[in-house]
């Protein structure tokens, strides 16, 4: 069971490490969680009007879980690496050093499955895209791809990968409760718009 544990609080630790935040402030952008919708996440940052900033906090934010999830595996097993990806969803989204106000978990759910079952993170991507493409909405995007990744994880992976993805899934959802509110009431703002969404 130690191992299973070590997965999980190394995770947290990684995921609870705020890119978004820490690059925003360093590029001298001001606090990201006074700006649009105030998240720390890839989509909140290119409010900034900053693109590089943006797609760093992506590649970063998927990045801090994909490592541990690779090390998980590597030290103790598919299991402890699965782990590794609830924990770092839970870091990202409750960050302890940030009073456990953190992101909403898209970026560290990509780089999770990339590094779990790479075939289900492409489709991930590619769902993400379709949907931002035509409808210009990064949570609408997220959302979609995330209801439909348990599923690709059952036909591509394993019921325990399915398992796993379905609380990710879950929890993101959980995340995106205003968003889901702005959606439904048609308040939503587009990819990239400069207005505030709250
Ligand atoms: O990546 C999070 C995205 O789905 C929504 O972000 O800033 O529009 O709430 P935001």
């Amino acid at each position: 069971i130690m191992p299973l544990v070590l997965a999980l609080v190394l995770g947290y630790l990684a995921g609870s490490i705020p890119f978004g935040l820490i690059l925003t402030h360093a590029a001298g952008l001001g606090d990201i969680r006074k700006i649009g919708s105030g998240n720390i996440g890839a989509t909140n940052v290119l409010r900034t009007g900053n693109k590089k900033v943006a797609a760093a906090t992506l590649v970063l934010d998927a990045l801090k879980a994909a490592v541990p999830v690779v090390v998980a595996r590597y030290f103790w097993g598919e299991e402890a690496a699965m782990l590794a990806a609830v924990g770092a969803f839970f870091g990202h989204c409750f960050p302890v050093w940030l009073g456990f106000k953190g992101g909403k978990g898209v970026a560290v759910m990509i780089g999770s499955l990339l590094a779990l079952a790479w075939p289900v993170g492409l489709i991930f991507c590619t769902v993400w895209l379709l949907i931002a493409l035509t409808r210009k909405i990064s949570s609408l995007s997220a959302l979609t791809a995330a209801a439909t990744a348990p599923i690709f994880a059952y036909l591509f992976g394993s019921e325990w990968l399915s398992m796993t993805v379905l609380v990710l899934a879950l929890l993101l959802f959980f995340q995106h409760r205003e968003n889901i509110a702005r959606l439904l009431s048609g308040t939503e703002p587009r990819i990239g718009s400069q207005k505030k969404a709250s």
